[in-house]
């Protein structure tokens, strides 16, 4: 019928308005909801419910489940046992409501690793870091100076599942997912590090200034793990660009930077 939306085309009406999860199987007019209606609709609630999986094991309190977040990631010895042990870590209750793990993109023997924050929509539904509208416009960024995830770029993320509602992750969440950050960074061991954005620059180098203070500065970055220091650089987050394009400047010259300085280690 003329001006009726197509199927495909109301779920993506609903993906829009940000509505990304089902809870039932019939949609409610809630505008003539009678005392049948409700009683009709906490039905199909409990019906919903006794249809989901099992309750999964309570999530171990946070002090435990930092202990062992740290034990498992100082034990991986390798990139594919790293994310064998995280897709196993239970004390991030992230996972939950997740789709799946989002663990990271790229050529792993790359000489520059980039860390964002979290997953959102898009990365959660693909499993891959920053395929959604801001990892389009990271993936021009760069580009635009010789970088690619496909020939020379490592991606992840600082949090490996995806906050409900694209939330910003909570200090606990950072917490335990530090861990394993700082682990995945000393395996691939890059020559350069990018933080892609606020939350990452402050969960890394532990501080409280804000990107705008952080960015287009020189850091050096190092674990307990490491050898030695890697160079890190903090970079606006591409969200914020889409947001404010008048920052897209400040992002150019921060890229040169980075490009300038991979030059200069013959890494690019
Ligand atoms: N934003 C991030 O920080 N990481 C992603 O993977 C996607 C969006």
């Amino acid at each position: 019928m003329e001006g009726m939306l197509s199927p495909a085309q109301l779920l993506q009406f609903y993906l829009d308005c940000g509505v990304d999860e089902l809870l039932g199987e019939d949609s409610i007019n809630r505008f003539e909801l009678t005392e049948t209606a409700v009683g009709a609709l906490s039905a199909t609630v409990m019906q919903t419910t006794a249809a989901l999986p099992p309750a999964l094991p309570p999530v171990t309190g946070t002090i435990e489940a930092l202990g062992d977040a740290r034990e498992r990631a100082r034990g991986a010895a390798s990139l594919d046992e790293l994310r064998a042990c995280l897709e196993d870590f239970k004390g991030i209750a992230l996972r939950r409501t997740a789709t799946q793990m989002v663990f990271a993109d790229g050529v792993p023997s790359a000489k520059i690793m980039l860390v964002g924050e979290a997953p959102g929509g898009d990365e959660d539904r693909i499993g891959r870091p920053f395929v959604g509208l801001s990892g389009q416009l990271l993936d021009r960024m760069l580009e635009s100076i010789g970088l690619s995830r496909q020939s020379n770029v490592y991606i992840t993320n600082v949090i490996n599942w995806r906050p409900p509602g694209n939330r910003a992750p909570s200090d606990s969440e950072i917490a335990l997912s530090l861990p394993f950050i700082e682990r995945h960074i000393e395996l691939v061991n890059p020559s350069l590090l990018v933080f892609v954005g606020g939350v990452a620059a402050k969960a890394l180098l532990q501080t409280s200034n804000g990107i705008t203070r952080l960015r287009g500065r020189w850091v050096d970055y190092k674990t307990d793990g490491m050898a030695a220091a890697v160079p890190a650089l903090p970079l606006f987050h591409p969200a914020y660009l889409l947001r404010s394009p008048a920052q897209k400047g400040l992002a150019w010259a921060d890229l040169l930077q980075l490009r300038d300085r991979a030059r200069a280690l013959n890494i690019l």
